[in-house]
């Protein structure tokens, strides 16, 4: 119980990985300071106010970042902040490409307002996050798996794989830890969707998967993401059939599938 008598703030704290960070800092002892943009939606809320130790601990706010001084009240007198937040909405040509200037530019901009203002700063980069969802709502990650599973193909694509339990503790031992520093890059595997399927094959034999590619071009390539400075965490990575065997068992659970 580390967190015993801590306060600590999320931001965005009904998202998909936030709503994780949530249920281990109640495990861990501490009081949390959640926000939502509205905390009169129970989709939104009531699978936080479900939590262990939500009814002693866990206070909701609602707040906004695209209302100036929103959060002001609610991170005065914490001991930390994990902001998840992200209001990006993308209606352009390339998201992809949009949604990475956007995190490029709000983590350069977090930094230089942490150094002028002599905050205590650690940045967490998670690849593709999967895992169960503990929300009743789909967010853009897990509905890759689920395209996985429903398509006629699959797409000529390499993607960057980390659970989401694992992006939740990497967050917490970058509070926790006093040697934590800088940028943590979380990456457990980087898999092309060839290589996926085969696993999802393994696991599901019976259902009638995508066996082809989308296009007939030379597969994207994989490449490596160093793993030295995140296990410098602790962080040791669930492998990815476990977090691939998990994401479908909650997808059906949440009846997103059926089989
Ligand atoms: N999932 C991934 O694979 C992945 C990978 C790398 C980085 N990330 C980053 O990790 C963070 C969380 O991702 P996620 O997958 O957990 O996303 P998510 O489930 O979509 O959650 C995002 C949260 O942001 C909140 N939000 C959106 N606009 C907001 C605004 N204007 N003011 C305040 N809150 C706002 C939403 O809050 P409400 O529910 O209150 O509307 C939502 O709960 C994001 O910054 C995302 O870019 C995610």
């Amino acid at each position: 119980m580390d967190g015993q008598g801590k306060v600590v703030c999320v931001t965005g704290a009904s998202g998909y990985i936030a709503s994780w960070l949530v249920k281990l800092l109640l495990q861990r002892g501490y009081t949390v300071k959640a926000t939502v943009r509205d905390p009169n939606d129970p989709k939104k809320t009531e699978h936080l106010l479900a939590l262990e130790g939500a009814k002693e601990r866990l206070h909701l706010f609602k707040a906004n970042l695209l209302e100036e001084g929103s959060f002001d009240s609610v991170v005065d007198g914490c001991d930390g902040v994990f902001h998840t937040a992200s209001p990006v909405v993308l209606i352009v040509d390339d998201p992809q490409l949009w949604y990475m200037l956007s995190k490029t530019l709000a983590e350069e901009a977090a930094w230089k307002f942490a150094k002028e203002n002599g905050i205590d700063m650690v940045t967490i980069n998670p690849g593709w996050v999967i895992g169960p969802l503990l929300q009743p709502t789909l967010n853009l990650s897990v509905e890759e798996v689920l395209k996985l599973l429903k398509g006629d193909t699959f797409p000529n694509k390499t993607h960057r794989w980390v659970d989401v339990r694992d992006v939740a503790m990497a967050h917490i031992q970058a509070y926790e830890l006093p040697t934590a520093r800088g940028r943590y890059c979380l990456v457990g595997s980087i898999l092309h969707c060839s290589e996926t399927m085969k696993i999802l094959r393994k696991l599901y034999p019976a259902l009638n998967l995508p066996e082809k590619c989308a296009d007939d071009k030379p597969y994207e390539p994989a490449y490596m993401v160093s793993q030295e400075k995140t296990k410098s965490l602790g962080i040791d990575f669930t492998p990815l059939e476990v977090s691939l065997k998990d994401t479908v068992e909650s997808l059906r659970e949440k009846n997103f599938v059926s089989f």
